[in-house]
């Protein structure tokens, strides 16, 4: 159970980016290395590694995390980026956050019809991130094998936006 380790290592930042939301600032843990390779380890724990060809990271949180859990996994790494970032043709889906909204894009080639996806974020809030993040994987043909997260905030109730996903979440707030 990594949910010590995690505690101990997840800052919680009252009122940021706006009053009333409690910001989990993760840089504690990446700055503690064999933190990080643990929670990458129980990141990757998600899915055999014959059961993944591509990891997907969320940015900006996502990349930091999901590009480790590739490697482990021998899968390649792709990212799902806010609007604008992504040169070549993409895909977009809009969506809700706990505070504003916003739009992610993939590119448009970057997952093979038939791949089986592992997606990776650190925390999982409204769900409204992961859920763009599923539809874009499932409108390239892909199939999501799991999403996993460092932090689950259960009572935004994200889970139910994933409810066809397998879900793994290292802990839950
Ligand atoms: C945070 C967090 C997740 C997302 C979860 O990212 O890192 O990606 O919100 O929220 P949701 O479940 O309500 O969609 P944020 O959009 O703040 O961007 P960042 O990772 O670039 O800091
Ligand atoms: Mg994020």
């Amino acid at each position: 159970d990594l949910t010590p380790l995690i505690e101990a290592h997840v800052r919680d930042i009252p009122d940021h980016p706006q009053p009333g939301v409690v910001f989990k600032d993760i840089t504690p843990l990446l700055a503690a290395p064999e933190a990080f390779s643990a929670v990458v380890d129980g990141l990757a724990a998600a899915c055999d590694p014959d059961t993944v060809d591509v990891v997907v990271g969320l940015e900006a949180r996502g990349f930091i995390l999901g590009a480790p859990v590739a490697l482990r996994l021998g899968a390649g790494f792709v990212p799902i980026r806010k609007a604008g970032k992504l040169p070549a043709a993409t895909l977009g889906e809009s969506y809700a956050l706990e505070y504003g909204s916003a739009t992610v894009e993939m590119h448009a080639d970057a997952i093979a019809p038939g791949s089986r996806v592992l997606v990776v974020d650190d925390v999982l809030a409204t769900g409204g991130t992961g859920q763009a993040a599923v539809r874009l994987v499932q409108r390239a043909g892909g199939t999501v094998v799991g999403f996993s997260v460092l932090m689950e905030l259960a009572f935004l109730r994200g889970r139910e936006k994933l409810s066809d996903v397998k879900l793994h979440a290292l802990s839950t707030v």
